[in-house]
């Protein structure tokens, strides 16, 4: 079953403790949090006080995304509040194989993030070590932003060159709603994260229904 992550970037953020509670019971499996730190993504978010918080509260695994420079940096003080997947970009990092080995190192499970215009060729020879492979459908930076189409042909490819049995998640992310969804777990995603099409829905259960079927 696909597993679903709510972005907490769409959520309310004077009501989070209400918006957290209401899409664990509403079936979500992760927590998707957003981090951006206003150079790699012109916006910017959150930090590591935030993931503890938030895993102080919650027994729902919290998955980090993290849109910075220099990811290794924060990777300790990530790992120690709690997150349970670290997820780096591709294109935010020189020595990829060091930081996935830093991130396994510090406890968590390790992800790459590609951008929408980055081939899924790129990340064959690292397969082996990684956790989960995050698809960009949308440009990191904002929330609410539309789908790029393209982005199910990626997940395609990148199922076909996935080593076996290594059962290595497929997380794709931005833009996703209901209608995408089928197409998406067709293609091979076996997480999907979704912000708008969850918070911007009052039925909370439904709008999670409706990406798993
Ligand atoms: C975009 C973030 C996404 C975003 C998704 O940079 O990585 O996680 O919150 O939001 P929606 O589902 O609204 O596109
Ligand atoms: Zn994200």
């Amino acid at each position: 079953m696909v597993k679903i992550a709510p972005s907490l970037l769409a959520a309310d953020l004077l009501n989070l403790q209400k918006d957290i509670e209401d899409v664990e019971e509403s079936g979500a499996h992760w927590l998707h949090i957003d981090v951006m730190d206003g150079h790699f993504v012109p916006n910017i978010t959150f930090g590591a006080d935030y993931v503890k918080a938030i895993k102080n509260f919650t027994s729902l695994t919290c998955d980090v995304h993290l849109m910075i420079k220099q990811p290794e940096k924060y990777i300790p003080s990530f790992a120690q509040s709690g997150a349970d997947i670290i997820t780096v970009h591709y294109e935010a990092v020189t020595h990829l194989h060091r930081v996935v080995q830093m991130i396994k190192d510090h406890g968590a499970k390790a992800g790459v993030a590609i951008n929408p215009a980055t081939n899924v060729e790129s990340l064959r020879y690292i397969l082996e070590e990684v956790d989960l492979v995050l698809v960009m459908s949308v440009n990191p930076g904002f929330g609410g932003q539309k789908f790029i189409t393209n982005s199910i042909e990626k997940i395609r490819h990148l199922k076909s060159i996935m080593p076996d049995k290594r059962g290595v998640e497929i997380q794709v992310d931005g833009g996703v709603n209901g209608d995408i969804a089928k197409k998406l777990i067709h293609a091979g995603a076996t997480s999907l994260v979704a912000g708008s099409h969850i918070f911007n829905n009052k039925d909370r259960k439904k709008a999670i229904k409706s990406l798993q079927n």
